[in-house]
């Protein structure tokens, strides 16, 4: 069994962020999202992983080098257009060659691992295995129509859905998969849909089974969902405390990194303080995770998402519901004119009270 990690893709949804930063690497709780795929797939046994880059591909092999941190094999992948899932997984063929294997979107987030769904896909005989979740919003998805334990249909972004079960980014297939997606035309997207892939398996007749989600599960594609996976995290975080502590409260589990230093601050937990970092006469709410190096004086922020060697100074109002990409200043203006001076890239977006 092998591990195919989808790391390429374009990050139109999380721009101006995806500009200097591969989606698959922004730090959810300080950890690269991608780094929880790999570990929950490890963890289920698997050691061989092909990881699929694109234009960002020496910014992830610099991120996770060889894999021998996860006593794992990474071989890196490149794509050479963003074509769509299908397109990834025949790029990979020649790396997977007859092996079966578990695919994972390197920028999906699954509470309760994968172990189960690998130990049933190699323990059984079936065709195919999707991972499935219950979702309120199913017409914005890839939907499944189920019968007793076999996938009957599934349906892209349905107006009228047959059932509220989302696909999860988390397949299990056979080499099999590899003729199904050459019969493939690209959808009206222009993109090789994984989907129709699947739903050719059965209409050839072939058993795909599913399995549902039993935690959570989030596509931290869009920056509200990336905060929201931040938050699911940093609920489950322990409390930590390596660095100094000086005259500031700590409330809740909140983890602070070696070197880092809190003073005269509040830090309410879960919340997490990189190492290296300054919190001076500050408040660091809930839901917030502060990348390494990062200052922050005299100003408040909450249910936030801040990079490394960022300064946030004497900034008037809290900072709230905020991702923010490495070496960012955010301060206030000095004397007179009383002006908002923005340096922005592309894409930002800046919400003003
Ligand atoms: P998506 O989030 O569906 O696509 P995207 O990365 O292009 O983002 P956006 O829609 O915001 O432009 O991709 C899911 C995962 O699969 C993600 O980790 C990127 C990866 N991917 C590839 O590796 N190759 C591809 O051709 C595509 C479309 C995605």
């Amino acid at each position: 069994m092998k591990a195919l990690i989808l790391a390429g893709g374009k990050g139109t949804r999380l721009r101006p962020i995806t500009y200097s930063v591969a989606k698959q690497l922004v730090p959810v709780a300080n950890k690269p999202v991608i780094e929880y795929g790999i570990e929950a797939i490890r963890e289920s046994g698997v050691r061989d992983f092909g990881i699929i880059v694109g234009e960002s591909e020496a910014e992830i092999r610099q991120a996770l080098g060889d894999g021998s941190r996860w006593d794992a094999k990474f071989t890196f992948i490149r794509q050479d257009a963003p074509l769509g899932l299908a397109h990834a997984v025949r790029t990979a063929q020649p790396y997977l060659q007859d092996d079966r294997f578990i695919m994972y979107l390197g920028d999906n987030l699954i509470k309760g691992g994968v172990r189960e769904l690998v130990r049933e896909f190699e323990g059984g005989d079936f065709d195919a295995s999707i991972l499935l979740t219950h979702v309120p919003n199913p017409w914005e998805f890839g939907v499944a129509e189920l019968e007793g334990d076999r996938v009957l249909r599934l349906e892209e972004k349905p107006k009228a859905p047959k059932s509220d079960l989302a696909l999860v980014g988390v397949y299990l297939f056979t080499p099999l998969v590899f003729e199904a997606i050459k019969t493939l035309k690209p959808s009206f997207r222009g993109e090789y849909e994984i989907t129709d892939a699947i739903q050719t398996l059965i209409d050839w007749g072939k058993d795909v089974r599913y399995e549902i989600v039993t935690g959570w599960w989030k596509d931290t594609g869009t920056v509200e969902a990336m905060l929201e996976a931040n938050r699911l995290i940093l609920e489950g975080m322990k409390h930590t405390v390596k660095g100094k502590i000086e005259d500031a409260k700590i409330e809740g589990p909140v983890t602070v990194e070696e070197g880092a230093k809190i003073v005269r601050s509040t830090v309410r937990g879960p919340a997490i303080i990189g190492a290296g970092c300054e919190i001076l006469d500050s408040f660091v709410g809930p839901f917030t995770s502060i990348a390494d190096r990062t200052r922050v004086k005299e100003s408040e922020i909450e249910y936030s998402i801040v990079m490394d060697d960022c300064f946030i100074d004497n900034v008037d109002g809290r900072i709230s519901g905020s991702l923010i990409g490495r070496g960012v200043t955010v301060t206030r203006s000095q004397g007179k004119p009383k002006s908002v001076c923005l340096v922005l890239g592309d894409n930002s977006s800046v919400v003003m009270p």
